[in-house]
């Protein structure tokens, strides 16, 4: 039998990490590996590796591998420990449904509360979607322009899981969206969308939300159940 290539070769530690610093770093650098797909899905993270890898004690690490497994990155298995979280936790309607209903919530509290800068924000990542074409970027900006809608409303809760959500997509996105053709479809409505906020038409713009995240969930849902997609998941 031959040996698996240890997962965590990828990973560079740069010199001794300070103690108070060390669950913060520790989280950002597994973090990091695990949206560029360093670490791949399934992988299981052991905390004495860890421990060793980064020169520290077990505690930060068991700190930094909570708040990664509350951001949707890591699951915790029972004697398998923390394992590299799926791109998509279970059931992608299900997921959409309930970013239907959050983030349709937020855009309603935050539309009436946007100020000129926040519209001149979103529109400056319309821009940059219209021109990038590096995959990894266009999921990024996808999630920023969404946060950019949501961001006056005042339920702090409410924007932390939406966030939330749109990193799991984001990490999603990184890995399929070539492969999905979702293309400038979603573009027109992310227009659609930001005039109806400059507008401060609050129906107009959650009606166009909704219309935006269920064209998602079917181009996703039609996405994972083609050939292609079953075979992309073989190969991880
Ligand atoms: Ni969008």
């Amino acid at each position: 039998m031959t040996q698996k290539p240890n997962p965590l070769s990828s990973i560079k530690v740069n010199g001794p990490i300070p103690a108070h610093l060390a669950r913060s770093v520790i989280e950002e650098t597994l973090r990091a590996a695990i949206l560029d797909g360093r670490l791949p899905c399934g992988i299981a993270l052991r905390q004495q590796d860890l421990a060793d890898l980064f020169g520290v004690s077990r505690m930060p690490v068991r700190e930094a591998l909570r708040q990664l497994e509350a951001q949707s990155l890591l699951n915790v298995i029972a004697h398998k420990g923390a394992v590299v979280a799926p791109l998509v936790q279970g059931d992608a309607a299900e997921t959409y449904a309930l970013r239907i209903l959050l983030e349709s919530e937020a855009l309603r509290l935050s539309v009436p509360l946007l100020e000129a800068s926040d519209l001149e924000q979103a529109v400056r990542y319309i821009d940059e979607l219209e021109t990038e074409t590096d995959y990894s970027k266009i999921g990024r900006l996808n999630r920023l322009f969404h946060m950019s809608l949501y961001s006056k409303a005042p339920n702090q809760r409410l924007l932390k899981l939406i966030d939330e959500a749109l990193n799991e997509e984001e990490r999603f996105l990184r890995f399929n969206l070539q492969a999905m053709g979702l293309g400038k479809l979603s573009q027109e409505d992310h227009r659609a969308l930001l005039r109806a906020a400059e507008n401060r038409d609050v129906e107009t713009s959650m009606n166009l939300l909704v219309h935006h995240l269920n064209r998602g969930v079917e181009v996703m849902t039609r996405y994972l159940a083609s050939p292609e997609a079953q075979n992309r998941k073989a190969l991880k």
